[in-house]
């Protein structure tokens, strides 16, 4: 099949480039020609283990292009997959206009049938403004072609996208229309062979699916940073009792970690759109709005354990800082809850030297003008002349960490664990001060 996608950010590529492995041929459409550029240059503008082969391989093969052109982009699909950004307006709701800019640019351009199918995370009722601006841009033109919208929301998550789409857990399909249904079952037949995963319904119960499953999540993992805050000054252990309470099936185990709070392009963003429909349609939604809150306290709770352990100022205090990402095998820096450790310690006056095995280079860009920060280019050159270890994000490599030389390059041996890596016992029997997270404070043996 001809498929285009309308941006080539993360779920365009990802798109593209995995709808191109099974055959179909594709043009991966976006207005930054750099990035164009990049990318026809062999290049990959965003870490994301995997997608690599994927792409270079589908360019040799001749089934995967990258273009600014319009005209030629358009012309090309069939089925159209409009996967711009939605950024959060002020106001929190997504902000619709690159997806509606992309909606009047296919109305200006197409002249046969096309499937236009809206992968961005949309609020319910884009797709009939998106149906609207097409109709509009073809009524001028005083053209009737027909066309259908469908919406399919994509569950990619960032460092696993390549596994997601290839083996997904579910595909929704939203669609009114039995053409662009079937069509939409060809394109996705090779990636649900061993057994149909394919769910179709109406386009507004797809588009309220994606919010739906991202509130869910979101509030799992608030809920549960908020009973380790508890844990603590109750004196449990949150980790014992994640596995207490996983081990019920309706709860489960996965998504159940306590941690320095969430981030990411898509848990904080699409939590507020759906707080702001809610609002819109006075039907507030309490819990969600607690999730939101909940979650910028939990942000700064880490900063909260350093200030109670070294006090409010902070001037001439040194922190190694592990993981700046806003999860492991990504680089991506958005909402990341290390920019607010980070600009909080340096409120305070502290150096702050920072180590993340991909995220650097975006990092650098955010934190430019955030006097005391350093990057380093190893984990453990972080440690030296530091007062105490922060780690934020859990990548592998900090699994395992040499903690002797963690104990012996740093001025006092403290660390911050900010994503439960370590066990207490085994961070006492070592000797090192450990501030886990709804696991309360080990003191070493003395
Ligand atoms: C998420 C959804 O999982 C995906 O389906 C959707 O399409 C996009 O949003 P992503 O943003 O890549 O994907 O990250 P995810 O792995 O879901 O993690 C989100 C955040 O929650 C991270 O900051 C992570 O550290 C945090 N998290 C996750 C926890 O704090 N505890 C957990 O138990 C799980």
């Amino acid at each position: 099949m001809k498929v285009t996608t309308i941006g080539t950010g993360y779920v365009g590529l990802v798109t593209g480039a995995c709808l191109a492995e099974m055959g179909n041929h594709v043009v991966c459409l976006d207005v930054n020609a750099e990035k164009i550029k990049m990318l026809n240059d062999g290049g990959i503008p965003i870490h994301e283990p995997g997608l690599d082969a994927v792409v270079s391989r589908n360019v040799a093969a001749g089934r995967l292009q990258f273009t600014t052109d319009v005209d030629a982009a358009i012309s090309h699909g069939t089925i159209l997959f409009i996967a711009v950004g939605t950024p959060p307006g002020e106001d929190g709701s997504a902000d619709l206009q690159y997806v509606l800019s992309a909606a009047r640019s296919i109305g200006q351009r197409m002249t046969d049938y096309k499937v236009v199918v809206d992968k961005s995370t949309v609020p319910v009722g884009t797709a009939d403004r998106v149906r609207a601006a097409i109709d509009a841009e073809l009524a001028q033109r005083g053209t009737p072609i027909g066309f259908s919208v469908v919406s399919n929301p994509e569950f990619l998550k960032e460092g696993a996208a390549i596994e997601d789409f290839m083996k997904p857990d579910r595909i929704i399909v939203g669609s009114d229309d039995d053409q662009a249904t079937l069509m939409m079952r060809a394109l996705y037949a090779p990636f649900t062979r061993s057994h149909d995963r394919l769910m179709v319904m109406d386009v507004r119960s797809a588009e309220f699916t994606k919010y739906a499953a991202n509130a869910m999540l979101a509030t799992r993992i608030s809920f549960m940073n908020e009973l380790a805050l508890l844990a603590e000054q109750v004196g449990a252990d949150i980790e014992l009792v994640r596995r207490g309470i996983g081990s019920d099936p309706r709860i489960g185990y996965q998504f159940l970690y306590a941690g320095a709070g969430y981030g990411g392009s898509c848990f904080p963003k699409d939590v507020k759109a759906l707080v702001r429909t809610g609002r819109e349609h006075d039907q507030p939604l309490h819990v969600l709005n607690a999730v939101e809150e909940a979650n910028e306290r939990q942000k700064r709770v880490l900063v909260d354990k350093v200030v109670a352990r070294f006090g409010e100022d902070l001037s001439g205090k040194r922190f190694a800082l592990w993981g700046l990402a806003f999860k492991p095998n990504t680089d991506d820096m958005r909402e990341a809850p290390s920019l607010v450790v980070i600009h909080e310690l340096s409120k305070r006056g502290a150096a702050v030297a920072a180590y993340d095995p991909v995220a650097m280079s975006e990092a650098a860009k955010l934190l430019s003008h955030v006097p005391g920060v350093s990057f380093c280019e190893r984990a453990d050159h972080a440690l030296a002349n530091s007062d105490a270890l922060i780690v934020i994000t859990e990548w592998k490599e900090f699994r395992t960490p040499d903690f002797d030389r963690i104990k012996s390059e740093l001025n006092q041996a403290v660390v911050f664990d900010g994503r439960n890596l370590y066990e207490p016992a085994t961070m006492k029997l070592l000797g090192i001060e450990h501030h886990a997270i709804g696991r309360g404070t080990t003191a070493p043996t003395a």
